[in-house]
């Protein structure tokens, strides 16, 4: 043992942790300490006192909470040797500081385990990543339950932010007061899932996009997963997020070890906007790497909308020609283009071009696309199989399923068990030969299905077959370096910091409404930049919803990320198609700003409105969008707040799109229709006076400095 204190400091963050012999405890996470300041004379005389009638001694909540510690909470590591061991005492033996980063390593002798334990404060994005390892240093096989990182949070720390959804309603935001016991958020669905994507907020009563302190974590894991926040019955407070493991699922045989995925950690005292600005951070230099780094992100055309199953190559020439006439920049064919796959019942597994339907290939396509000054894409779904394929009945046995019980479909389709060495090979190779036939720069790797009963090789096959999936991603990425991927899972359902690690765009969600892309979009914005969350227009009619929106509407919505075009452009009236090319050419003259910039959100005072925006690195530059979503009670809306701009700046303001048809107001703002300048200290505290939109509609406004 070498140092009992560790300060982990950035610009504005400090991280203290105390670890004597015990599992290392977090002390402090917040705002920066002043350099200098004397901590071992504070905490030599100033720490924790011990209640009354409970352990005599003091009980450590530690990155691993211990219940042979005398903790009485969710313990961070359970498991055992067929019922030995089941509570471990770790000591601390090393303590490996370097800089930014800390390794504590733990033993506990008579349990014959070790546990590491790995924290990482990144001082330029203020993220924490922790994770832990367990190996088994005995020779019977330990069978581990769950291990799981535990951040410790102040009292203060009582109002919870967590998502859930459900296909095509992604990335919904709720809040929870936390007063006592514990709130868990479980993932069993075998992929990131739309209905708990596993990030959580935590913070003082009433944070807010610019107020408040807040706490916020994500774990980088594309299986099952728990998040569980408490209030101990002494005040202290914490969040525990790790992967959820089944019964059995994980032995650790003599030497073996177990990694938890990577939880992402970060403190903010300016509210949300803090939060998701170091997120972006992160991603940005830590997480996405781009194959061409510095190359814009090009404008997509899915064909998914536009002609779904229905595929004739004459036919998509056209809708090539006409993309290329909007502005699109990269051409990609979804489902439909392989074997047999005329609806989504059959096919999946049999990775060779229809030639039915493509009888000269696809490489006139690709000329075609290639000629337009376009790159093309490509559709997979790589781990699936149809019960209805060439592959299913020539291997049955290669479905993820438990031997003597039938296994469900879900979208028609079962699993490919990828933890088969030959299952994996084969689909490796199908992919390789298709990318290696064709030019095919981009690929939307799609996942439309949950994991039931996933056994392999006698045990529970989440992890193995999450692993087996990373392990095909990487191969893939390895043969073809310069492919981009998108990963796609009925939409959002699999997007995490490790899918990222190895792919460049996420699909946000199968609903193209603008109106519901605007929650969806702003949920997801809290951990993604904009440069990679897929944004679409969408054909006026949506087919999810069956609603209905203006071209303007869908077209500003869409702007706010990495940009598509989501429909059939060959049979686009005119007047639609001139409004795809004038949102398209505005999303690449503010692309600069939009996929370097910081983003931000406002708190609007009337519920019925939002207003988000992006604001260059110089703060010289930054475009807003106002969106009204229905009615507003009140026959005047309120002033938003700009946060992000320089006080000190003087900036001009103006519209540049309006969706409504009409505003209903005698008078508008005069800067809606004047050359009008203001203060950054004005807009970001008095702020910008806003008419009442029409519902369902928003304003998209332009802020220069001068
Ligand atoms: C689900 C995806 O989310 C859609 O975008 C589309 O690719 C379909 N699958 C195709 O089957």
């Amino acid at each position: 043992m070498t140092k009992p204190l560790i300060h982990l400091s950035t610009d504005t963050t400090s991280l203290l942790i105390k670890a004597d012999q015990r599992l290392p405890e977090m002390l402090y996470w917040g705002k920066k300490l002043p350099e200098g300041t004397d901590l071992e004379s504070y905490f030599h005389g100033n720490h924790r006192p011990v209640p009354q009638a409970r352990i005599d001694s003091d009980t450590v909540l530690s990155l691993c909470p211990e219940h042979a510690r005398g903790l009485f909470t969710s313990p961070g590591l359970e498991g055992s040797r067929q019922g030995d061991n089941w509570s471990p005492e770790f000591s601390v033996e090393e303590v490996l500081q370097q800089e930014n980063s800390v390794v504590f390593s733990c033993r506990d002798p008579r349990a014959e385990l070790k546990l590491s334990v790995h924290l990482k404060l990144n001082p330029a994005t203020d993220v924490l990543e922790s994770r832990l390892e367990l190996t088994n240093e005995g020779n019977a096989p330990y069978q581990l339950q769950k291990l799981t990182n535990t951040l410790a949070l102040p009292v203060a720390a009582r109002e919870i932010q967590y998502f859930q959804g459900r296909w095509t309603h992604e990335f919904q935001t709720e809040r929870k007061i936390l007063d006592r016991g514990g709130f868990t958020l479980e993932n069993r669905r075998g992929r990131t899932s739309h209905e708990h994507f596993p990030g959580m907020m935590i913070g003082d009563t009433g944070f807010s996009e610019t107020a408040g302190s807040v706490y916020g974590f994500h774990l980088g894991w594309s299986g099952n997963h728990r998040f569980h926040a408490e209030a101990m019955s002494d005040g202290r407070r914490y969040l525990q997020a790790g992967e959820l493991l089944m019964p059995g699922e994980m032995t650790l045989a003599a030497g073996e070890c177990y990694t938890t995925p990577t939880l992402y950690s970060t403190f903010s005292s300016e509210g949300l906007n803090g939060i998701s600005q170091n997120f972006h951070r992160h991603v940005r230099s830590e997480i996405v790497s781009f194959p061409e780094p510095g190359k814009v992100r090009p404008v997509h055309l899915n064909t998914w909308e536009g002609i779904y199953f229905d595929h004739d190559p004459e036919y998509i020439l056209k809708m090539v020609r006409a993309s290329a006439e909007i502005g699109v920049e990269r051409f990609i064919i979804d489902d439909g283009w392989f074997r047999g796959r005329n609806g989504d019942n059959a096919a999946l597994g049999d990775w060779y071009l229809d030639t039915g339907k493509y009888p000269e290939g696809l490489q006139p396509i690709i000329d075609c696309v290639k000629e337009h000054g376009m790159e093309f894409g490509l559709w997979f779904e790589p781990e699936m199989i149809s019960p209805d394929s060439d592959l299913y009945r020539k291997h049955p046995e290669w479905m993820l399923h438990t031997e003597g019980y039938d296994q469900v479909t879900i979208r028609n389709q079962y699993v490919l068990n990828l933890q088969i060495p030959e299952a994996f090979d084969y689909i490796a190779g199908r992919l390789d030969a298709l990318l290696s036939e064709y030019d095919i720069r981009y690929i939307k790797w799609d996942m439309n299905r949950e994991l039931v009963q996933p056994t392999h090789q006698g045990k529970a096959g989440f992890h193995g077959q999450v692993e087996a999936y990373y392990r095909l991603v990487d191969f893939v990425r390895e043969k073809h370096p310069l492919v981009e991927i998108e990963t796609c899972s009925g939409g959002g359902g699999r997007v995490d910091y490790e899918v990222l690690r190895r792919t460049h765009r996420f699909w946000a969600s199968d609903c193209n409404d603008a109106l519901e892309r605007q929650a969806i979009q702003r949920g997801a914005s809290y951990f993604f930049p904009l440069e990679i969350t897929g944004a679409h227009i969408g054909a006026k009619l949506c087919h999810t919803t069956g609603r209905q929106h203006n071209s303007h509407f869908r077209g500003i919505t869409a702007l706010f990320g990495h940009m598509g075009v989501e429909l059939d452009p060959a049979s686009a009236s005119e007047e639609e198609k001139q409004a795809f090319a004038k949102y398209i050419a505005l999303h690449k003259s503010f692309r600069g700003l939009l996929h370097t910039g910081q983003h931000f959100r406002c708190d609007t005072d009337v519920k019925e409105t939002q207003a988000w925006g992006v604001v260059s690195q110089n703060q010289q530059e930054a475009v807003l969008m106002y969106s009204q979503f229905k009615m507003s009670e009140y026959a005047l809306a309120a002033p938003v707040k700009i946060p992000g701009l320089n006080p000190d700046t003087t900036y001009k303001v103006e519209v540049l799109e309006n969706s409504s048809t009409d505003i209903y107001m005698k008078q508008c703002p005069p800067w809606m229709t004047e050359t009008v300048t203001m203060s950054g200290a004005l807009l970001g505290q008095v702020g910008l006076m806003m008419p009442v939109l029409q519902p369902e509609s928003s304003l998209l406004i332009r802020i220069t400095g001068v």
